[in-house]
């Protein structure tokens, strides 16, 4: 959470610092704020999105070289313009901004006050920033010095960038529990949250780990650890194209990513799977496969969406590997003492690869012996480097803040996943794996088709936007679809929704149902589908509004709807995939009926890197 940058070299900073937070928004969008040296510190900071900033200094003169920006996601202090980042210091020749939290900044700001410091924000990043301060003044050090003592002495996660009105070439760098990238350019450097801020002027970047400090120069890059030893940066090549973090012509991030998954799946399978010859290939599976196969339990750890991906990849793993499986939300599971088992795997999913939660989750499971596989959509991110095998999804960035390509892409890895290790097993029949294998290779064309009737989502949606709650539900394969539904709705349009196993509706949910709440079914043809319409008949009999997704030609379960949308045909293990995207869509479009603004929702924030 909270989006990084900073500049130093012969650029002007502003132009860069100001495209790179634009980028980065997708972290945090609460308030923005930018500091750059030009004889003297100036800072420029204001509540809201990146463009509330950039139209308040439209024509003012924003000259110099080096600079540090920031985009917010709110954890000490409400929005606004005092709380932004950057903070000064209290001698004013500071600046700093953070991304995390400083869990005893209370203590130190007591301390400090005694010790006469006044603060002008609630933010623990002032704290932190004055306690630096106070360290450099009390020791007489230098700032690199004054910042490595701080950070021995402070409880909690950072990334912080600082500036000094009296080294006006110098930004300091530090990591802990959040990600920090450095671009390398020909006399100058770049830092960001992620690789996008930089991606226009070099592709030669290293990635910062924990309890790492950085001092840039425009001519100079040293890497050091929290012991002040020199470590030789590892430099690597980016090979994520501009276009991938571009809108290209759509309105906005999450519909161009709704649209890009038939290539993203494609894209995830390719070179992987080949259903003419039978198999599949995945270096991280086979690499481990004796670990897999012989896993006593699979324990799935994830947040969000991905957590919904673990609960369709529990059915999977358990229908065609006949291995226990468990899932868990991260959050959950890292603060109790859960029983691991020598040979458990745990399957970390994460599309950011930076989730607080699911990171410190696999450390304690591998601290207790845990093998872990990581399947994750960007490469290098610290869930993939904390994993000891892994399958990434490829998905390409996702920027939108509502997970969609990511989800369809983990779908699509954990089937193969699953497919290796039950062909290993014995647990799949030939004929059932190759089966699977082709209606795996048809899922890229199907969700194509399905992209080519948007029209009839729109106009639904413009009839469903004044509905004050949803319902979603499903049952087997449908029910964590439903729930990714409701996930989607909410998140996007503000509207609640709720997603539940169909049978479970009748245990609470019933109640709310009358002629102002629509049911979403999600109803592909299955071995369940009789049960499930025995359910809409329900809904209907106390005035709900179905509306289904449905398998294409199914008349006999569109004949009790009042509205539906159908995907083509598939086998129950693959249908995630198709009967998520007309939900991904119809949440897009309400969202959009309402205003909201769809990439950037209320409160939420793409990377979650607090805990
Ligand atoms: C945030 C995002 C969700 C995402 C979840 C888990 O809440 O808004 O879209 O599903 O984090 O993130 P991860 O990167 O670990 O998949």
């Amino acid at each position: 959470m909270c989006g990084i940058v900073g500049y130093t070299g012969p650029r002007q900073a502003y132009p860069i610092i100001l495209k790179g937070l634009k980028r980065l928004e997708y972290r945090g969008y609460d308030s923005t704020g930018i500091a750059l040296l030009n004889s003297g510190l100036k800072i420029f900071k204001k509540k809201g999105k990146v463009t509330d900033l950039e139209s308040t200094l439209l024509g003012q003169e924003l000259h110099g070289n080096i600079g540090i920006g920031h985009t917010r996601w709110a954890t000490h202090g409400e929005p606004n313009d005092v709380n932004a980042h950057p903070h000064r210091s209290a001698s004013g020749k500071l600046a700093m901004i953070h991304n995390g939290i400083i869990e005893n900044f209370l203590q130190l700001k007591k301390d400090l006050e005694k010790n006469g410091y006044s603060f002008k924000s609630e933010t623990d990043t002032e704290v932190l920033l004055n306690f630096i301060e106070e360290i450099r003044i009390k020791n007489k050090c230098n700032l690199e010095e004054a910042v490595r003592v701080a950070l021995n002495r402070v409880v909690g996660a950072y990334v912080i960038l600082l500036i000094d009105e009296d080294d006006p070439e110098t930004i300091i760098a530090a990591r802990k529990g959040s990600p920090l990238v450095i671009g390398i350019g020909k006399n100058e450097h770049f830092l960001g949250s992620d690789a996008s801020p930089m991606l226009e002027y070099t592709r030669e970047v290293v990635y910062v780990n924990d309890y790492e400090l950085v001092i840039v120069k425009p001519n100079e890059l040293i890497l050091k650890n929290l012991e002040n030893e020199t470590i030789t940066p590892f430099v690597q090549k980016l090979d994520i194209e501009l276009a991938a973090i571009e809108k290209n012509g759509y309105d906005y991030f999450m519909l161009k990513e709704i649209h890009e998954q038939p290539k993203t799946i494609y894209d995830c399978l390719r070179g992987r799977l080949d259903a003419e010859n039978g198999t599949i290939t995945m270096a991280g599976v086979e690499l481990n496969i004796e670990q897999l196969k012989n896993a006593p339990r699979l324990i799935i750890v994830a947040c969000g969406t991905s957590w919904h991906a673990g609960l369709i990849a529990e059915y999977i793993f358990e229908e065609l590997c006949r291995i226990p499986v468990e899932v868990e939300y991260a959050s959950e599971f890292r603060y109790r003492n859960p029983v691991i088992n020598r040979g458990d795997v745990i399957i970390a999913i994460s599309q950011s690869g930076e989730t607080a939660d699911t990171l410190v989750a696999i450390e304690k499971a591998k601290e207790k012996g845990a093998f872990i596989f990581g399947v994750v959509n960007v490469v290098g991110s610290s869930i993939a480097r904390a994993s000891h095998a892994g399958a990434y999804t490829h998905a390409g960035p996702e920027i939108g803040v509502a997970s969609t390509k990511a989800f369809t892409a983990q779908l699509a890895v954990l089937t193969m996943v699953a497919l290796k290790i039950a062909k290993e097993k014995n647990t799949i029949s030939d004929e059932r794996f190759h089966q699977l294998l082709q209606e795996l290779n048809e899922i890229p064309a199907k969700v194509s088709k399905i992209l080519e009737y948007t029209e009839k989502i729109e106009a639904l949606a413009k009839n469903l936007k004044n509905a004050q709650n949803f319902l979603y539900l499903g049952r087997g394969y449908n029910f964590p679809v439903a729930l990714e539904g409701a996930l989607k709705l909410k998140e996007i349009s503000y509207i609640h929704a709720e997603g539940y196993p169909a049978a479970e509706m009748k245990h609470g949910p019933i109640a709310l149902v009358d002629n102002s709440l629509p049911v979403v079914f999600v109803a592909t043809k299955d071995e369940n589908i009789e049960k499930v319409m025995s359910n809409m008949h329900e809904i209907k009999a106390r005035k709900g509004k179905v509306i289904s997704i449905i398998t294409e030609n199914d008349n006999l379960t569109a004949s009790i709807c009042d509205e539906f949308l159908s995907v083509p045909p598939s086998d129950e293990i693959v249908a995630p995939m198709l009967s998520v995207v007309p939900l991904q869509l119809l949440a897009y479009y309400i969202g959009i009926e309402k205003g909201c603004d769809v990439d950037k929702p209320r409160n939420l924030a793409k990377s979650v890197t607090v805990e």
